[in-house]
């Protein structure tokens, strides 16, 4: 039995993946926002599962709220094998463009908040000597597009901190998973029209589950991103500013 935080636990991405662990056996402490989609998320995972450690609301922007939320969640699950990072939203890119404001505030929550809270984990996890943080970042932080570079560049942000705390963790035995999603249809995305290259939050939660068990460094879910995303990354500049993605 594992035991495991989920922040942003009422993503449908997230719950999707709860779900996975519920049935493992694994214990689960929720810290999500919304207290009527936690609490309703919460139940629905005490039905599956007997091993619901508890759950916290928090608004990830409320930066000096994460340490208490820390310490409640790694006292009633006795102990912190993973903690998995899922909360986002996704900017109106072309209302951003027009306000300075709306940028930041993006940002923070994209982030600042991801990465003031990997801050406390890592301490914690490289203290303890063990454990694994992973967190849902995006095909979008490969590469700044005209369409998404706000929620772009703060995945980005996320992606690079995570890249060098795997290397710092590495030594003292804690693991480093970065999720990237394609296009998943979720609440976040509910406007888009969908197509192909689109997947649901329980196959997306699936791979998610099994990257995080593996142990995996860096995952593309659906895979083909990592392709589709390999041309996007290589495109020569002199052509990738010409074309509108
Ligand atoms: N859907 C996609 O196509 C896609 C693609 C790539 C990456 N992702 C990433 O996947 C993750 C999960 O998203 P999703 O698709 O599952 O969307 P979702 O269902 O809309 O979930 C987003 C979650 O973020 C939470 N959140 C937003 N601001 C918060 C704040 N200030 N404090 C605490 N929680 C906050 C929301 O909480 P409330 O319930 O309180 O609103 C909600 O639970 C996000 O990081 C997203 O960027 C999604």
């Amino acid at each position: 039995m594992r035991t495991i935080l989920i922040i942003g636990a009422t993503s449908a991405i997230a719950a999707a993946t709860a779900r996975l662990f519920a049935q493992d056996g694994d214990r689960l402490f929720l810290v999500a926002r919304n207290e009527e989609r936690l609490k309703a998320t919460a139940d629905d995972l005490a039905v599956r599962s007997r091993n619901l450690a508890g759950y916290r609301n928090l608004d990830v922007n409320v930066l000096e709220a994460h340490q208490s939320v820390l310490e409640d969640a790694e006292a009633a699950l006795g102990g912190l094998d993973i903690a998995f990072v899922a909360h986002g939203t996704l900017p109106d890119q072309w209302r951003c463009q027009g306000s300075p404001e709306l940028t930041v505030e993006e940002f923070r929550t994209n982030a600042v908040s991801t990465i003031a809270l990997l801050t406390r984990l890592a301490e914690r996890m490289e203290r303890n000597g063990r454990g694994r943080i992973a967190v849902i970042t995006s095909v979008a932080a490969d590469r700044g597009r005209q369409s998404n570079y706000v929620y772009g560049a703060a995945k980005a942000a996320v992606d690079t901190f995570l890249e060098g705390l795997r290397q710092r963790l590495y030594k003292a035995g804690v693991g480093v998973t970065v999720i990237r999603p394609g296009f998943v249809d979720t609440p976040m995305t509910a406007a888009f029209s969908k197509g192909l290259l689109w997947t649901t939050p329980e196959a997306v939660a699936r791979s998610i589950h099994a990257a995080i068990v593996k142990g995996k460094d860096v995952v593309y879910v659906p895979f083909f991103w990592r392709w589709i995303m390999l041309v996007i990354r290589f495109m020569p500049r002199s052509l990738f500013k010409r074309i509108s993605l």
